[in-house]
């Protein structure tokens, strides 16, 4: 569908975010013809940049992360001839006239979208501004990045700030795990083929593990992360979020609502966590010196600026359960870590085992089935079948069917955010937070939030280049489970 012509209004332009994923997404859509000639982006900042001089940010900083294949001369000083540059205070109403000098007035035929990369405190402040300054029409769309508060009070406050000024229909709440190539797979894979669903439910399926793995350490992003944690930064919102597409009902259609109502009754029918869940079901922990990839690497509290005596986690492990019929009593384990052994995003359904082996070999030399859908490094689907080893006998050993995306699609991929940004330039709302979906997944983790602060749990140390806590491992394992890594079959 093509794009109708807009503004696109980018607080946070000068920003991290603007510089690493934005632009570079926009400039792909650009290569890609996506982008009506006449529309255009105007990044605010605090700094008193000229158009020249915040160009030439851009260009040190957002050019850096176009690869090199997608590069175009061309289609970059098209992309660039459509870049504005405003310096505003956010929170001082009187520099908003800039904004409005730079917008186009008539918004008959073309979109207008304030995209908000800036700390959440500042939302309700640029909402209500825009709105007093008239640039926030029934038609304009406000773009909402994480985090979206820091417990269930302050996104309810979020919620109701900027609900004042735009409806519901009108706010993109951004996860960009959600655009993700496999996480719309995985929709495809459950919905698009009769295969797995009848087996999808608890009579045949073990436990879920959802996984996502960072190499890299907190980086220069230390000022936020010390005041979010794993918890708050990846938990709440990435791995719930994958979590619900694997566990939600059919929705009637794929449709914002009828997709984000499913998504709903799994963050509402998560097990509610009791003081003995916390102390069993949670690990916290944070990452010590090490190695990654054979490199020396400093704990979380010798990383530059860091506070000696910190407690945020760079690592969370979780087992959640779903009070539904169709999930009751199947773990869905959920962790995430900065500084582990490997850099990867992956869901992991295991199957239940044979019931009985009619064949030499014991039960307990058939590894179940599973089903691992990779997200990262490399895209792709994998089934881990029992399969009869070639020649005299009848050995089994466990293969691996495997579905490499880019393989079997020789075509350009999209970058999450090249996605979500034009569904937000579409108006399409699927990909995006519902304001209860918000508000659910709070309420599930606040109580860890609460048992970590009132009883000054301290993280646990994991050594850089591992999977983390020793913890983890017993978590499961007082399943009697593994985590992938720990249960890869040995050569038979
Ligand atoms: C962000 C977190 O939302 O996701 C970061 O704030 C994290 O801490 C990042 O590194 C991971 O995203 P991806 O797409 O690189 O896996």
């Amino acid at each position: 569908m093509a794009l109708t012509d807009f503004d696109l209004a980018l607080f946070g332009g000068s920003g991290d975010l603007a510089m690493r994923k934005l632009l570079p997404a926009l400039y792909n859509r650009e290569r890609c013809r996506d982008i009506p000639s006449t529309a255009r982006i105007i990044c605010i900042g605090r700094h008193e940049w000229s158009r020249e001089a915040f160009l030439t940010e851009v260009e040190k900083n957002a050019k850096p992360h176009i690869a090199s294949g997608n590069f175009s001369e061309a289609a970059w000083n098209a992309f660039c001839a459509r870049i504005n540059y405003v310096a505003l205070d956010a929170m001082n109403p009187a520099s908003y006239q800039a904004l409005v000098d730079a917008m186009r007035q008539e918004t008959t035929g073309i979109n207008r979208v304030f995209y908000l990369a800036t700390p959440p405190s500042l939302f309700a402040t640029v909402c209500h501004n825009l709105a007093a300054c008239g640039l926030a029409t029934p038609n304009s769309r406000v773009v909402l990045e994480k985090p979206l508060g820091r417990d269930l009070a302050s996104a309810k406050q979020i919620n109701e700030e900027v609900g004042r000024v735009f409806a519901e229909s009108q706010i993109f709440r951004i996860d960009h795990y959600l655009g993700k190539e496999t996480v719309q797979n995985l929709l495809a894979l459950r919905f698009g083929n009769v295969l797995f669903e009848p087996l999808w439910r608890r009579e045949w399926i073990s436990d879920v593990q959802i996984t996502i793995a960072e190499e890299l350490g907190v980086g220069n992003r230390l000022d936020y992360y010390d005041t979010a944690g794993a918890l708050r930064d990846m938990l709440q919102n990435h791995l719930l979020q994958l979590l619900c597409i694997v566990a939600m009902e059919p929705p009637v259609a794929a449709t914002p609502d009828a997709v984000r109502d499913e998504k709903l009754k799994v963050l509402r029918s998560l097990k509610r966590f009791t003081p003995h869940m916390l102390v069993q079901n949670v690990v916290r922990g944070q990452y010590r010196s090490g190695y990654v990839d054979g490199v020396a690497v400093p704990g979380y509290r010798k990383e530059p600026g860091a506070n000696p005596g910190s407690r945020t986690e760079t690592f969370v492990a979780v087992k959640a359960e779903i009070e539904t019929w169709r999930w009751a009593g199947v773990p869905f384990y959920l962790r995430t870590g900065k500084r582990m052994a490997d850099q990867l995003a992956e869901i992991v359904v295991r199957f239940k085992s044979i019931p009985h082996s009619i064949f030499a070999q014991p039960n307990s030399s058939f590894q179940p089935n599973s089903l691992i859908i990779r997200l990262q490094p490399d895209e792709g689907l994998q089934l881990n079948l029992m399969a009869k080893t070639p020649g005299d006998g009848m050995r089994l050993r466990p293969v691996e069917l495997e579905l490499d995306f880019r393989e079997t699609f020789k075509q350009p991929r999209m970058e999450a955010y090249e996605r979500l940004l034009l569904d937000v330039l579409r108006g399409q709302l699927t990909l995006f937070m519902r304001s209860d979906e918000l508000e659910a997944a709070w309420e599930w983790v606040e109580p860890i939030l609460n048992y970590w602060e009132q009883e000054g749990i301290e993280p646990m140390p994991y050594t850089s280049g591992t999977w983390g806590p020793a913890a983890a491992s017993a978590l499961i394992g007082r399943d009697g489970l593994q985590w992938r890594e720990e249960s890869l079959p040995e050569e038979l």
